[in-house]
């Protein structure tokens, strides 16, 4: 294990911004997180997974611990389902290629989404009627102040839209190590509901899918609508889509008769913040080397050499315009630092 000094961040985050990192540590053993937990040579610690939910606003005056632990296993199988493990340093993407290599269903919804595994249960990662719930069984997460490892269950983590327990108070006492989850063998419940799928099924003429098939058209539409994080920096979804009261979405109907939304619940109507903010004029936007993506509003990026702050301040002028025309607050999706 080797600490670093001076490192640039550019290549840890996807939005691909050059701040610095006083000290870096990459690790690849439960064994040495402890250990640089338990010493007290470096006070201030930032912990650092795929990177691909952050904009880094200012250099990092820590040591910045990127989580680099590896493997997967299959812990149990039956004839209708598989446990299987996968440590939070791998590849969200590739981890969900493997799965399904095996022909275990479950996440090919949220093929191609970036990041590590073991930060797909903090956001509760989700895409095209799938959320990592659906499929999470449980995480073994390393509890920073007992340095013991501790359980999560699928009831502990209290999932939610973009939401979990540790963006809530478990916030910063845990690194997770581990996720299980369930997945089906053999007989597979497809979620086609999505109506892009079903119109790629439909062009490639596809009449039974696979849940192989299923994640080619999930690659195919994200492709289309969503930047390579390897070619464009970006974060994905910029901001949450809102949810607002049945009387709120009443009264934005009056003037957009014609806005997209889903229903939540009785009460509560979540409209896709994409459409305000292209209804807002930003689609496509640039300023100098960075701007709103021109296929997916919903997302802010960076065409190389942006600055965080610069970012920042776009994102504070998309929620300020929105509030402006809709009476809408968006809040953001990704963590400022
Ligand atoms: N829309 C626009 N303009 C835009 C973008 C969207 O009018 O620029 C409208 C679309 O026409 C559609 C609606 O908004 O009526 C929804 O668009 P889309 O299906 O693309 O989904 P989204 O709500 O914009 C969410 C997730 C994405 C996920 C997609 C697909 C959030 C914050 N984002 O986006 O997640 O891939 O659904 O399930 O919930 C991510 O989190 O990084 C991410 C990309």
């Amino acid at each position: 294990m080797q600490i670093l000094n001076d490192i640039s961040l550019k290549p840890y985050n996807t939005f691909g911004i050059d701040v610095k990192a006083k000290h870096f540590v990459s690790v690849t053993t439960v064994e040495e997180l402890k250990t640089i937990f338990s010493s007290e040579e470096f006070p201030q610690k930032f912990i650092l997974g795929g990177g691909s939910n952050m904009l880094l606003t200012k250099d990092i005056d820590a040591l910045v611990i990127h989580l680099n632990l590896k493997g997967k296993k299959i812990i149990s199988q039956s004839n209708t389902e598989a446990l299987i493990e996968s440590k939070a340093g791998e590849n969200w993407h590739e981890f969900v290629l493997w799965t399904l290599e095996k022909d275990f269903g479950g996440l090919e919804n949220l093929s191609l989404i970036p990041g590590n595994v073991g930060t797909s249960p903090i956001q509760n990662i989700g895409a095209y009627g799938v959320e990592l719930k659906d499929t999470f069984h449980s995480c073994n997460a390393l509890n920073l102040e007992t340095l013991e490892i501790e359980t999560f269950t699928k009831e502990d983590c209290k999932f939610d839209y973009r939401n979990s327990i540790f963006k809530q108070h478990a916030k910063g006492k845990y690194i997770i190590i581990s996720v299980i989850f369930n997945l089906s063998v053999g007989d597979h419940k497809l979620n086609t509901n999505y109506g892009a799928i079903t119109s790629e099924f439909e062009n490639r003429n596809i009449d039974q899918p696979t849940i192989q098939d299923v994640s080619k058209a999930v690659i195919a539409i994200r492709l289309s609508k969503l930047p390579n994080p390897k070619e464009i920096g970006n974060s994905g979804s910029f901001f949450k889509n809102p949810v607002i009261t049945k009387d709120a979405f009443s009264k934005l109907q009056e003037n957009f008769p014609n806005a997209p939304h889903y229903i939540v619940s009785e009460t509560e109507i979540k409209v896709p913040a994409g459409w305000l903010i292209e209804q807002a004029g930003f689609k496509g936007k640039t300023f100098g080397n960075y701007g709103v993506h021109k296929k997916q509003a919903l997302v802010l990026v960076n065409y190389g050499g942006a600055k965080g702050k610069e970012i920042l301040e776009l994102s504070k002028l998309i929620q300020d315009t929105v509030a402006r025309i809709f009476e809408i607050q968006i809040e953001a999706e990704v963590n400022i630092i």
